[in-house]
């Protein structure tokens, strides 16, 4: 139980904009919070200790009570917003569980909170960046209050328009990257936000991997895995690099290389011009072990079918290899009838390919197959 706004009294047309709040709350971001609680725990398990977190743009304070709340892993928590009514809210949540003294509660920009907890000994086990849009702005100083042995790094962007191509221009601004505009570009843009936080966590020879990442909704969302470590930080700059997309012929890479890897700009399946996006991670999006962890206290501690199943989902899919095929898109190419995604699967698993069904979109595979044999076996299908 916990204080938040009555979403009858900020709704347009019958949707509820959690914007028109004077604090901000939104019910649908509910798995994002699901994951967040699973993933804090299953760090705590694995680190062997309680962690100190810090929950910079809480809002009405649900994550950081929920972190208290179901959760034996926190040692000690901070909780900021910057807006004066959120801070009043945050301290009447934690208030009404009894939890006043056990949180640093502060109503400060998030830049200049993380920034004041960047010497040595203030650092953070976990710092969770969940703003309205872009994280970008953030990264920098939450990567500096980081502890430098080991931490986590949650961020999540709600910019998926422009991650996804809406405006080039700003997405280079914002991320220092080229976006895709196409059927899978939801994919990209994680792989955009990823390449982004590693570069940024590097200016500061620091460390940071995936550990968990996913697309749901209106929303990215990346648990970063992070130490302090020159060569480290050079590894995770090595697999950023760029995608490859032909309109022509629907082949797809991502070629590794930071600045500029030696790309042709001609498609080497049929030899005419491709489109290039990124930088991007080229890197695995999970780390099976620590998803399995997770899952694992998801299943003792999550109700929701929408978040076990999300998490399912992004373990079964854990190893599959990058970039997506829409299927729709590969018939509407292929001019035949849709099959059942399964049927698809099954008889390119039948071909000795890999494939497998994605999160990132209920009509699409995720296959080691050239697109096109893909194509070839949409065909056969008619
Ligand atoms: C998406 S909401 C956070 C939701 C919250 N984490 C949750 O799970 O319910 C973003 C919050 O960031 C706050 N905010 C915006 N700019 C900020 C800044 N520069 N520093 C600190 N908080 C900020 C807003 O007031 C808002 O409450
Ligand atoms: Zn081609």
């Amino acid at each position: 139980m916990f204080y938040a706004p009555d979403v009858s009294l900020y709704s347009e047309r019958g949707s509820y904009i959690p914007s028109k709040a004077p604090v901000f709350y939104n019910p649908k971001m509910s798995l994002n919070r699901d994951v967040t609680v699973c993933v804090l725990q299953a760090y705590s398990e694995e680190a062997g200790r309680k962690l100190r977190v810090c929950v910079p743009m809480a809002g009405c304070g649900v994550r950081a009570l929920r972190f208290m709340l179901e959760t034996d892993s926190v040692e000690s928590i901070v909780v900021n917003d910057i807006n004066p009514a959120a801070f009043s809210l945050i301290k009447k949540n934690f208030e009404l569980h009894g939890l006043k003294d056990r949180a640093f509660i502060c109503c400060e920009d998030a830049n200049t909170l993380l920034s004041s907890f960047a010497s040595k000994g203030d650092r953070f086990d976990l710092v969770d960046l969940d703003p309205f849009g872009s994280p970008a702005p953030f990264l920098e100083s939450a990567v500096r209050a980081l502890k430098p042995k080991s931490a986590m790094l949650c961020i999540t962007a709600t910019d998926l328009p422009l991650l996804c191509g809406s405006q080039p221009r700003a997405c280079l601004r914002r991320y220092g990257s080229m976006p895709f505009k196409g059927e899978y570009c939801h994919e990209v843009a994680l792989r955009i936000l990823i390449a982004h936080a590693v570069s940024v966590a590097a200016k500061h020879d620091y460390a940071l991997q995936p550990a968990l990442s996913y697309y749901f909704g209106h929303h990215v969302r990346v648990y970063f895995k992070g130490r302090l470590g020159a060569k480290m930080a050079d590894e995770k700059l090595e697999k950023i690099g760029y995608l490859v997309h032909c309109d022509h012929c629907l082949s797809r890479r991502l070629i590794r290389g930071l600045p500029a890897p030696d790309i042709t700009r001609r498609c080497p399946e049929c030899g005419k011009e491709t489109r290039i996006a990124g930088p991007v991670w080229c890197g695995p999006l999970q780390n099976e072990d620590f998803l399995r962890r997770v899952v694992k206290v998801a299943e003792r501690k999550i109700e929701k079918e929408e978040t076990l199943e999300l998490l399912a989902q992004l373990l079964e899919e854990a190893n599959a290899p990058p970039l997506y095929y829409e299927i729709h898109r590969m018939c509407s190419a292929a001019r035949v009838p849709c099959p059942p995604i399964e049927k698809v699967i099954e008889a390119l698993r039948g071909m000795g390919f890999s494939a497998f069904r994605t999160h990132f979109s209920a009509i699409s595979v995720k296959t080691d197959a050239p697109p096109m044999k893909l194509l070839a076996l949409l065909r056969e299908f008619v």
